[in-house]
């Protein structure tokens, strides 16, 4: 792709066409700071954080909205820029309750880094500040919109990604905030996804579970793969010595084949660890009785059982290949069978067809140009990619 030059603050920059000022930025290492824009969102250009001064221009332009066109001079750190962002910060805040040392967002809430950074010292506004005081329940997530900034992130998330439509802006200027249609979040078709609480930049949209459970800069974050289904989506789990607290997908950031995207399932299943109903150690049958081993003992039991005779394993789905690879090790088999088997003979006879056996990440669907769904409703799948991929996708 043919590509051409900008230059912000001084630095040559490459940039590709159709990129914004912003992305350009992003890519060499300029930090402009946003709050409505997020890189899986379409640029908004709502929230005037992101001002450039653009050379020959009488305006202050936004980064996020504002195409790089080849020999454009961008100045990102002028005073008279610095103004208008401590101004846009200045006015953000003066309607925002204070309450970091209870926010669940405290310590990755981007208006408290960008206002560290960006913001000014001290206000100059003496009015009371406004109080909604309006906070929906549903029965997982909560929305506090007196710590809404009104970014219209979680409303695009829900409409435009998801495919939803559940959240939208209620009244208008002072008194707009944000609420399911209907102000309720199961009758509005909310399918607990939760990626509007992973896109929201502040304490806003919550998620109940984890409300006042712990701070986010304690817990130790670990990524790994849900096992909920077969589709192996990579998230990032939470915990607090060893006990998970939350699961957070991470949307843009992460590099999974999902992107960061979960359902229900993902986000809020995994409190199925510590159910009492689990097994959570072997137990070994003695005569009439069950006696608990450890699972070091329990391989040992099986191996020797199963010592100089040919074993199949037939493994759930769920598990992931490196559990899978381990199980067939300790078994000594390279006889491997899994419930996904018919998935995968699916995918051959679609091989056969089309001359292609292409098992991509979940996000090539943003770029397909015609999408066939075989053997199932379009309506149920409309709003989950996932689902698209993984139960599914059936001849
Ligand atoms: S949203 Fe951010 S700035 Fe607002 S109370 Fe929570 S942590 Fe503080
Ligand atoms: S959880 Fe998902 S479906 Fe529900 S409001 Fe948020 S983005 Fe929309
Ligand atoms: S709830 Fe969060 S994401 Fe939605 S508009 Fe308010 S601040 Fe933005
Ligand atoms: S980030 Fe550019 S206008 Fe909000």
């Amino acid at each position: 792709m043919e590509t051409f030059k900008i230059i912000i603050d001084g630095k040559e920059c490459e940039a590709y066409p159709g990129e914004t000022v912003l992305e350009v930025a992003e890519r060499h290492g300029i930090v402009i700071p946003v709050f409505c824009h997020h890189k899986e969102l379409r640029p908004e250009g709502a929230c005037r954080v992101c001002l450039v001064e653009v050379e020959g221009a009488p305006r202050l332009a936004t980064a996020c909205t504002l195409k790089a066109m080849p020999d454009m001079v961008i100045r990102t750190d002028t005073e008279r820029v610095k103004r208008a962002r401590k101004g846009v910060i200045e006015l953000i805040l003066n309607n925002h309750t204070l309450e970091c040392p209870i926010c669940d967002k405290s310590g990755e809430c981007e208006l408290q880094m960008t206002g560290f950074r960006h913001g000014p010292k001290k206000s100059r506004y003496k009015e009371p500040r406004r109080e909604k005081d309006i906070v929906i329940k549903g029965p997982l997530i909560e929305i506090d919109n007196d710590r809404c900034i009104l970014c219209r992130r979680c409303v695009r998330m829900c409409g435009e990604n998801m495919g939803n439509r559940v959240l939208g802006i209620l009244r208008r200027g002072y008194q707009a905030y944000i609420s399911p249609f209907n102000g309720d979040f199961l009758e509005s078709g909310c399918e607990h996804c939760g990626s509007c609480i992973d896109v929201c930049p502040v304490g806003s949209l919550l998620d109940r579970a984890f409300k006042y459970k712990d701070r986010p800069w304690r817990m130790t974050k670990t990524w790994t793969t849900c096992t909920l289904c077969g589709t192996g989506c990579r998230m990032e789990v939470d915990t607090y010595h060893e006990r998970i607290k939350r699961v957070v997908g991470r949307i843009g950031v992460n590099d999974g084949h999902n992107r960061g995207y979960l359902c229900v399932r993902g986000k809020w299943g995994w409190d199925i660890v510590y159910t009492d109903k689990r097994l959570k150690k072997p137990l070994l049958r003695e005569g009439e009785d069950l006696k608990e081993v450890s699972i070091d003992e329990a391989i040992e039991i099986l191996k020797e059982k199963v010592l100089n005779r040919k074993v199949n394993l037939f493994i759930e789905s769920s598990l992931t290949n490196e559990e899978l690879t381990r199980l067939a090790a300790i078994f000594g088999t390279e006889n491997v069978a899994s419930d996904a088997l018919p998935y995968q003979e699916a995918l051959t006879g679609v091989a056969e067809i089309t001359g292609r056996f292409d098992t991509d990440k979940l996000s090539v669907i943003y770029d397909a140009e015609i999408i066939f769904v075989i053997g199932d409703f379009i309506e149920e799948i409309k709003a989950d990619s996932t689902t698209l991929f993984s139960n599914n996708l059936l001849i």
